[in-house]
């Protein structure tokens, strides 16, 4: 199986499904969580997995360069080949993107372009509308930017609670499967957009 690598900052339901799914038919290895919130139950999670952990804080280095050179070496030194991030609340600096470009892959649940950046499901209610849903994207300098890999839409029912576990049930079994998609070389490569919206 392929090596990689998944960065979270939260709860990390994402995390436990990429886990629990790499076990079903070996195409990729979860061997490391990468966090920035020590104290996140995401942690746990990877403990309780056996995954080993690299937690960091970013106040504790002077600025994103060293702490992604950081991250960077443990990377190497696991030969990991694709980073997934799973609600990993921080954006992707130059160290990474050009060490890993066109293998890094993000899940942000709405439909991109519409409602990037934090908290997408509270800006999908706030716009009233009727479907929204999860994008899987690679991961470019921008703030859910990047070329868009999947998408799967989700009807707006009933209140927050039950459109927030309407989109995690998606995002669990889209995520792994786009995942060994793209690392099978199934899905469209990462090519650079040379559009922004
Ligand atoms: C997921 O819904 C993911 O799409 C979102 O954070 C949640 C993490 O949940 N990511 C973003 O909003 C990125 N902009 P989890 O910790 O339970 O996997």
């Amino acid at each position: 199986p392929v090596s990689i690598a998944v960065f979270a900052s939260g709860s990390g339901s994402n995390f436990e499904t990429l886990v629990q799914k790499a076990r079903e038919d070996e195409v990729y290895h979860v061997e490391l969580l990468v966090c920035d919130q020590p104290e996140a139950s995401v942690v746990d999670k990877a403990k309780r997995l056996g995954i080993e952990v690299f937690a960091f804080r970013a106040k504790d280095y002077p600025n994103k360069a060293t702490f992604e050179a950081a991250i960077l070496q443990k990377l190497h030194a696991k030969s990991i080949k694709w980073c997934v991030l799973a609600g990993y609340m921080r954006l992707v600096g130059p160290t990474l993107l050009k060490a890993y470009e066109g293998k890094i892959l993000n899940i942000h649940p709405s439909l991109l372009p519409a409602f990037p950046g934090k908290d997408a499901i509270g800006q999908a209610l706030e716009a009233n509308v009727r479907v929204t849903g999860v994008t899987v994207h690679f991961v470019d300098e921008g703030m859910d930017t990047g070329p868009i890999v999947e998408q799967a839409p989700v009807k707006v029912e009933g209140d927050r609670a039950n459109l927030q576990r309407a989109i995690q049930q998606v995002e669990h079994e889209l995520y792994p499967a786009v995942v060994k998609q793209c690392i099978k070389g199934e899905k469209a490569t990462w090519q650079r957009k040379s559009v922004h919206y």
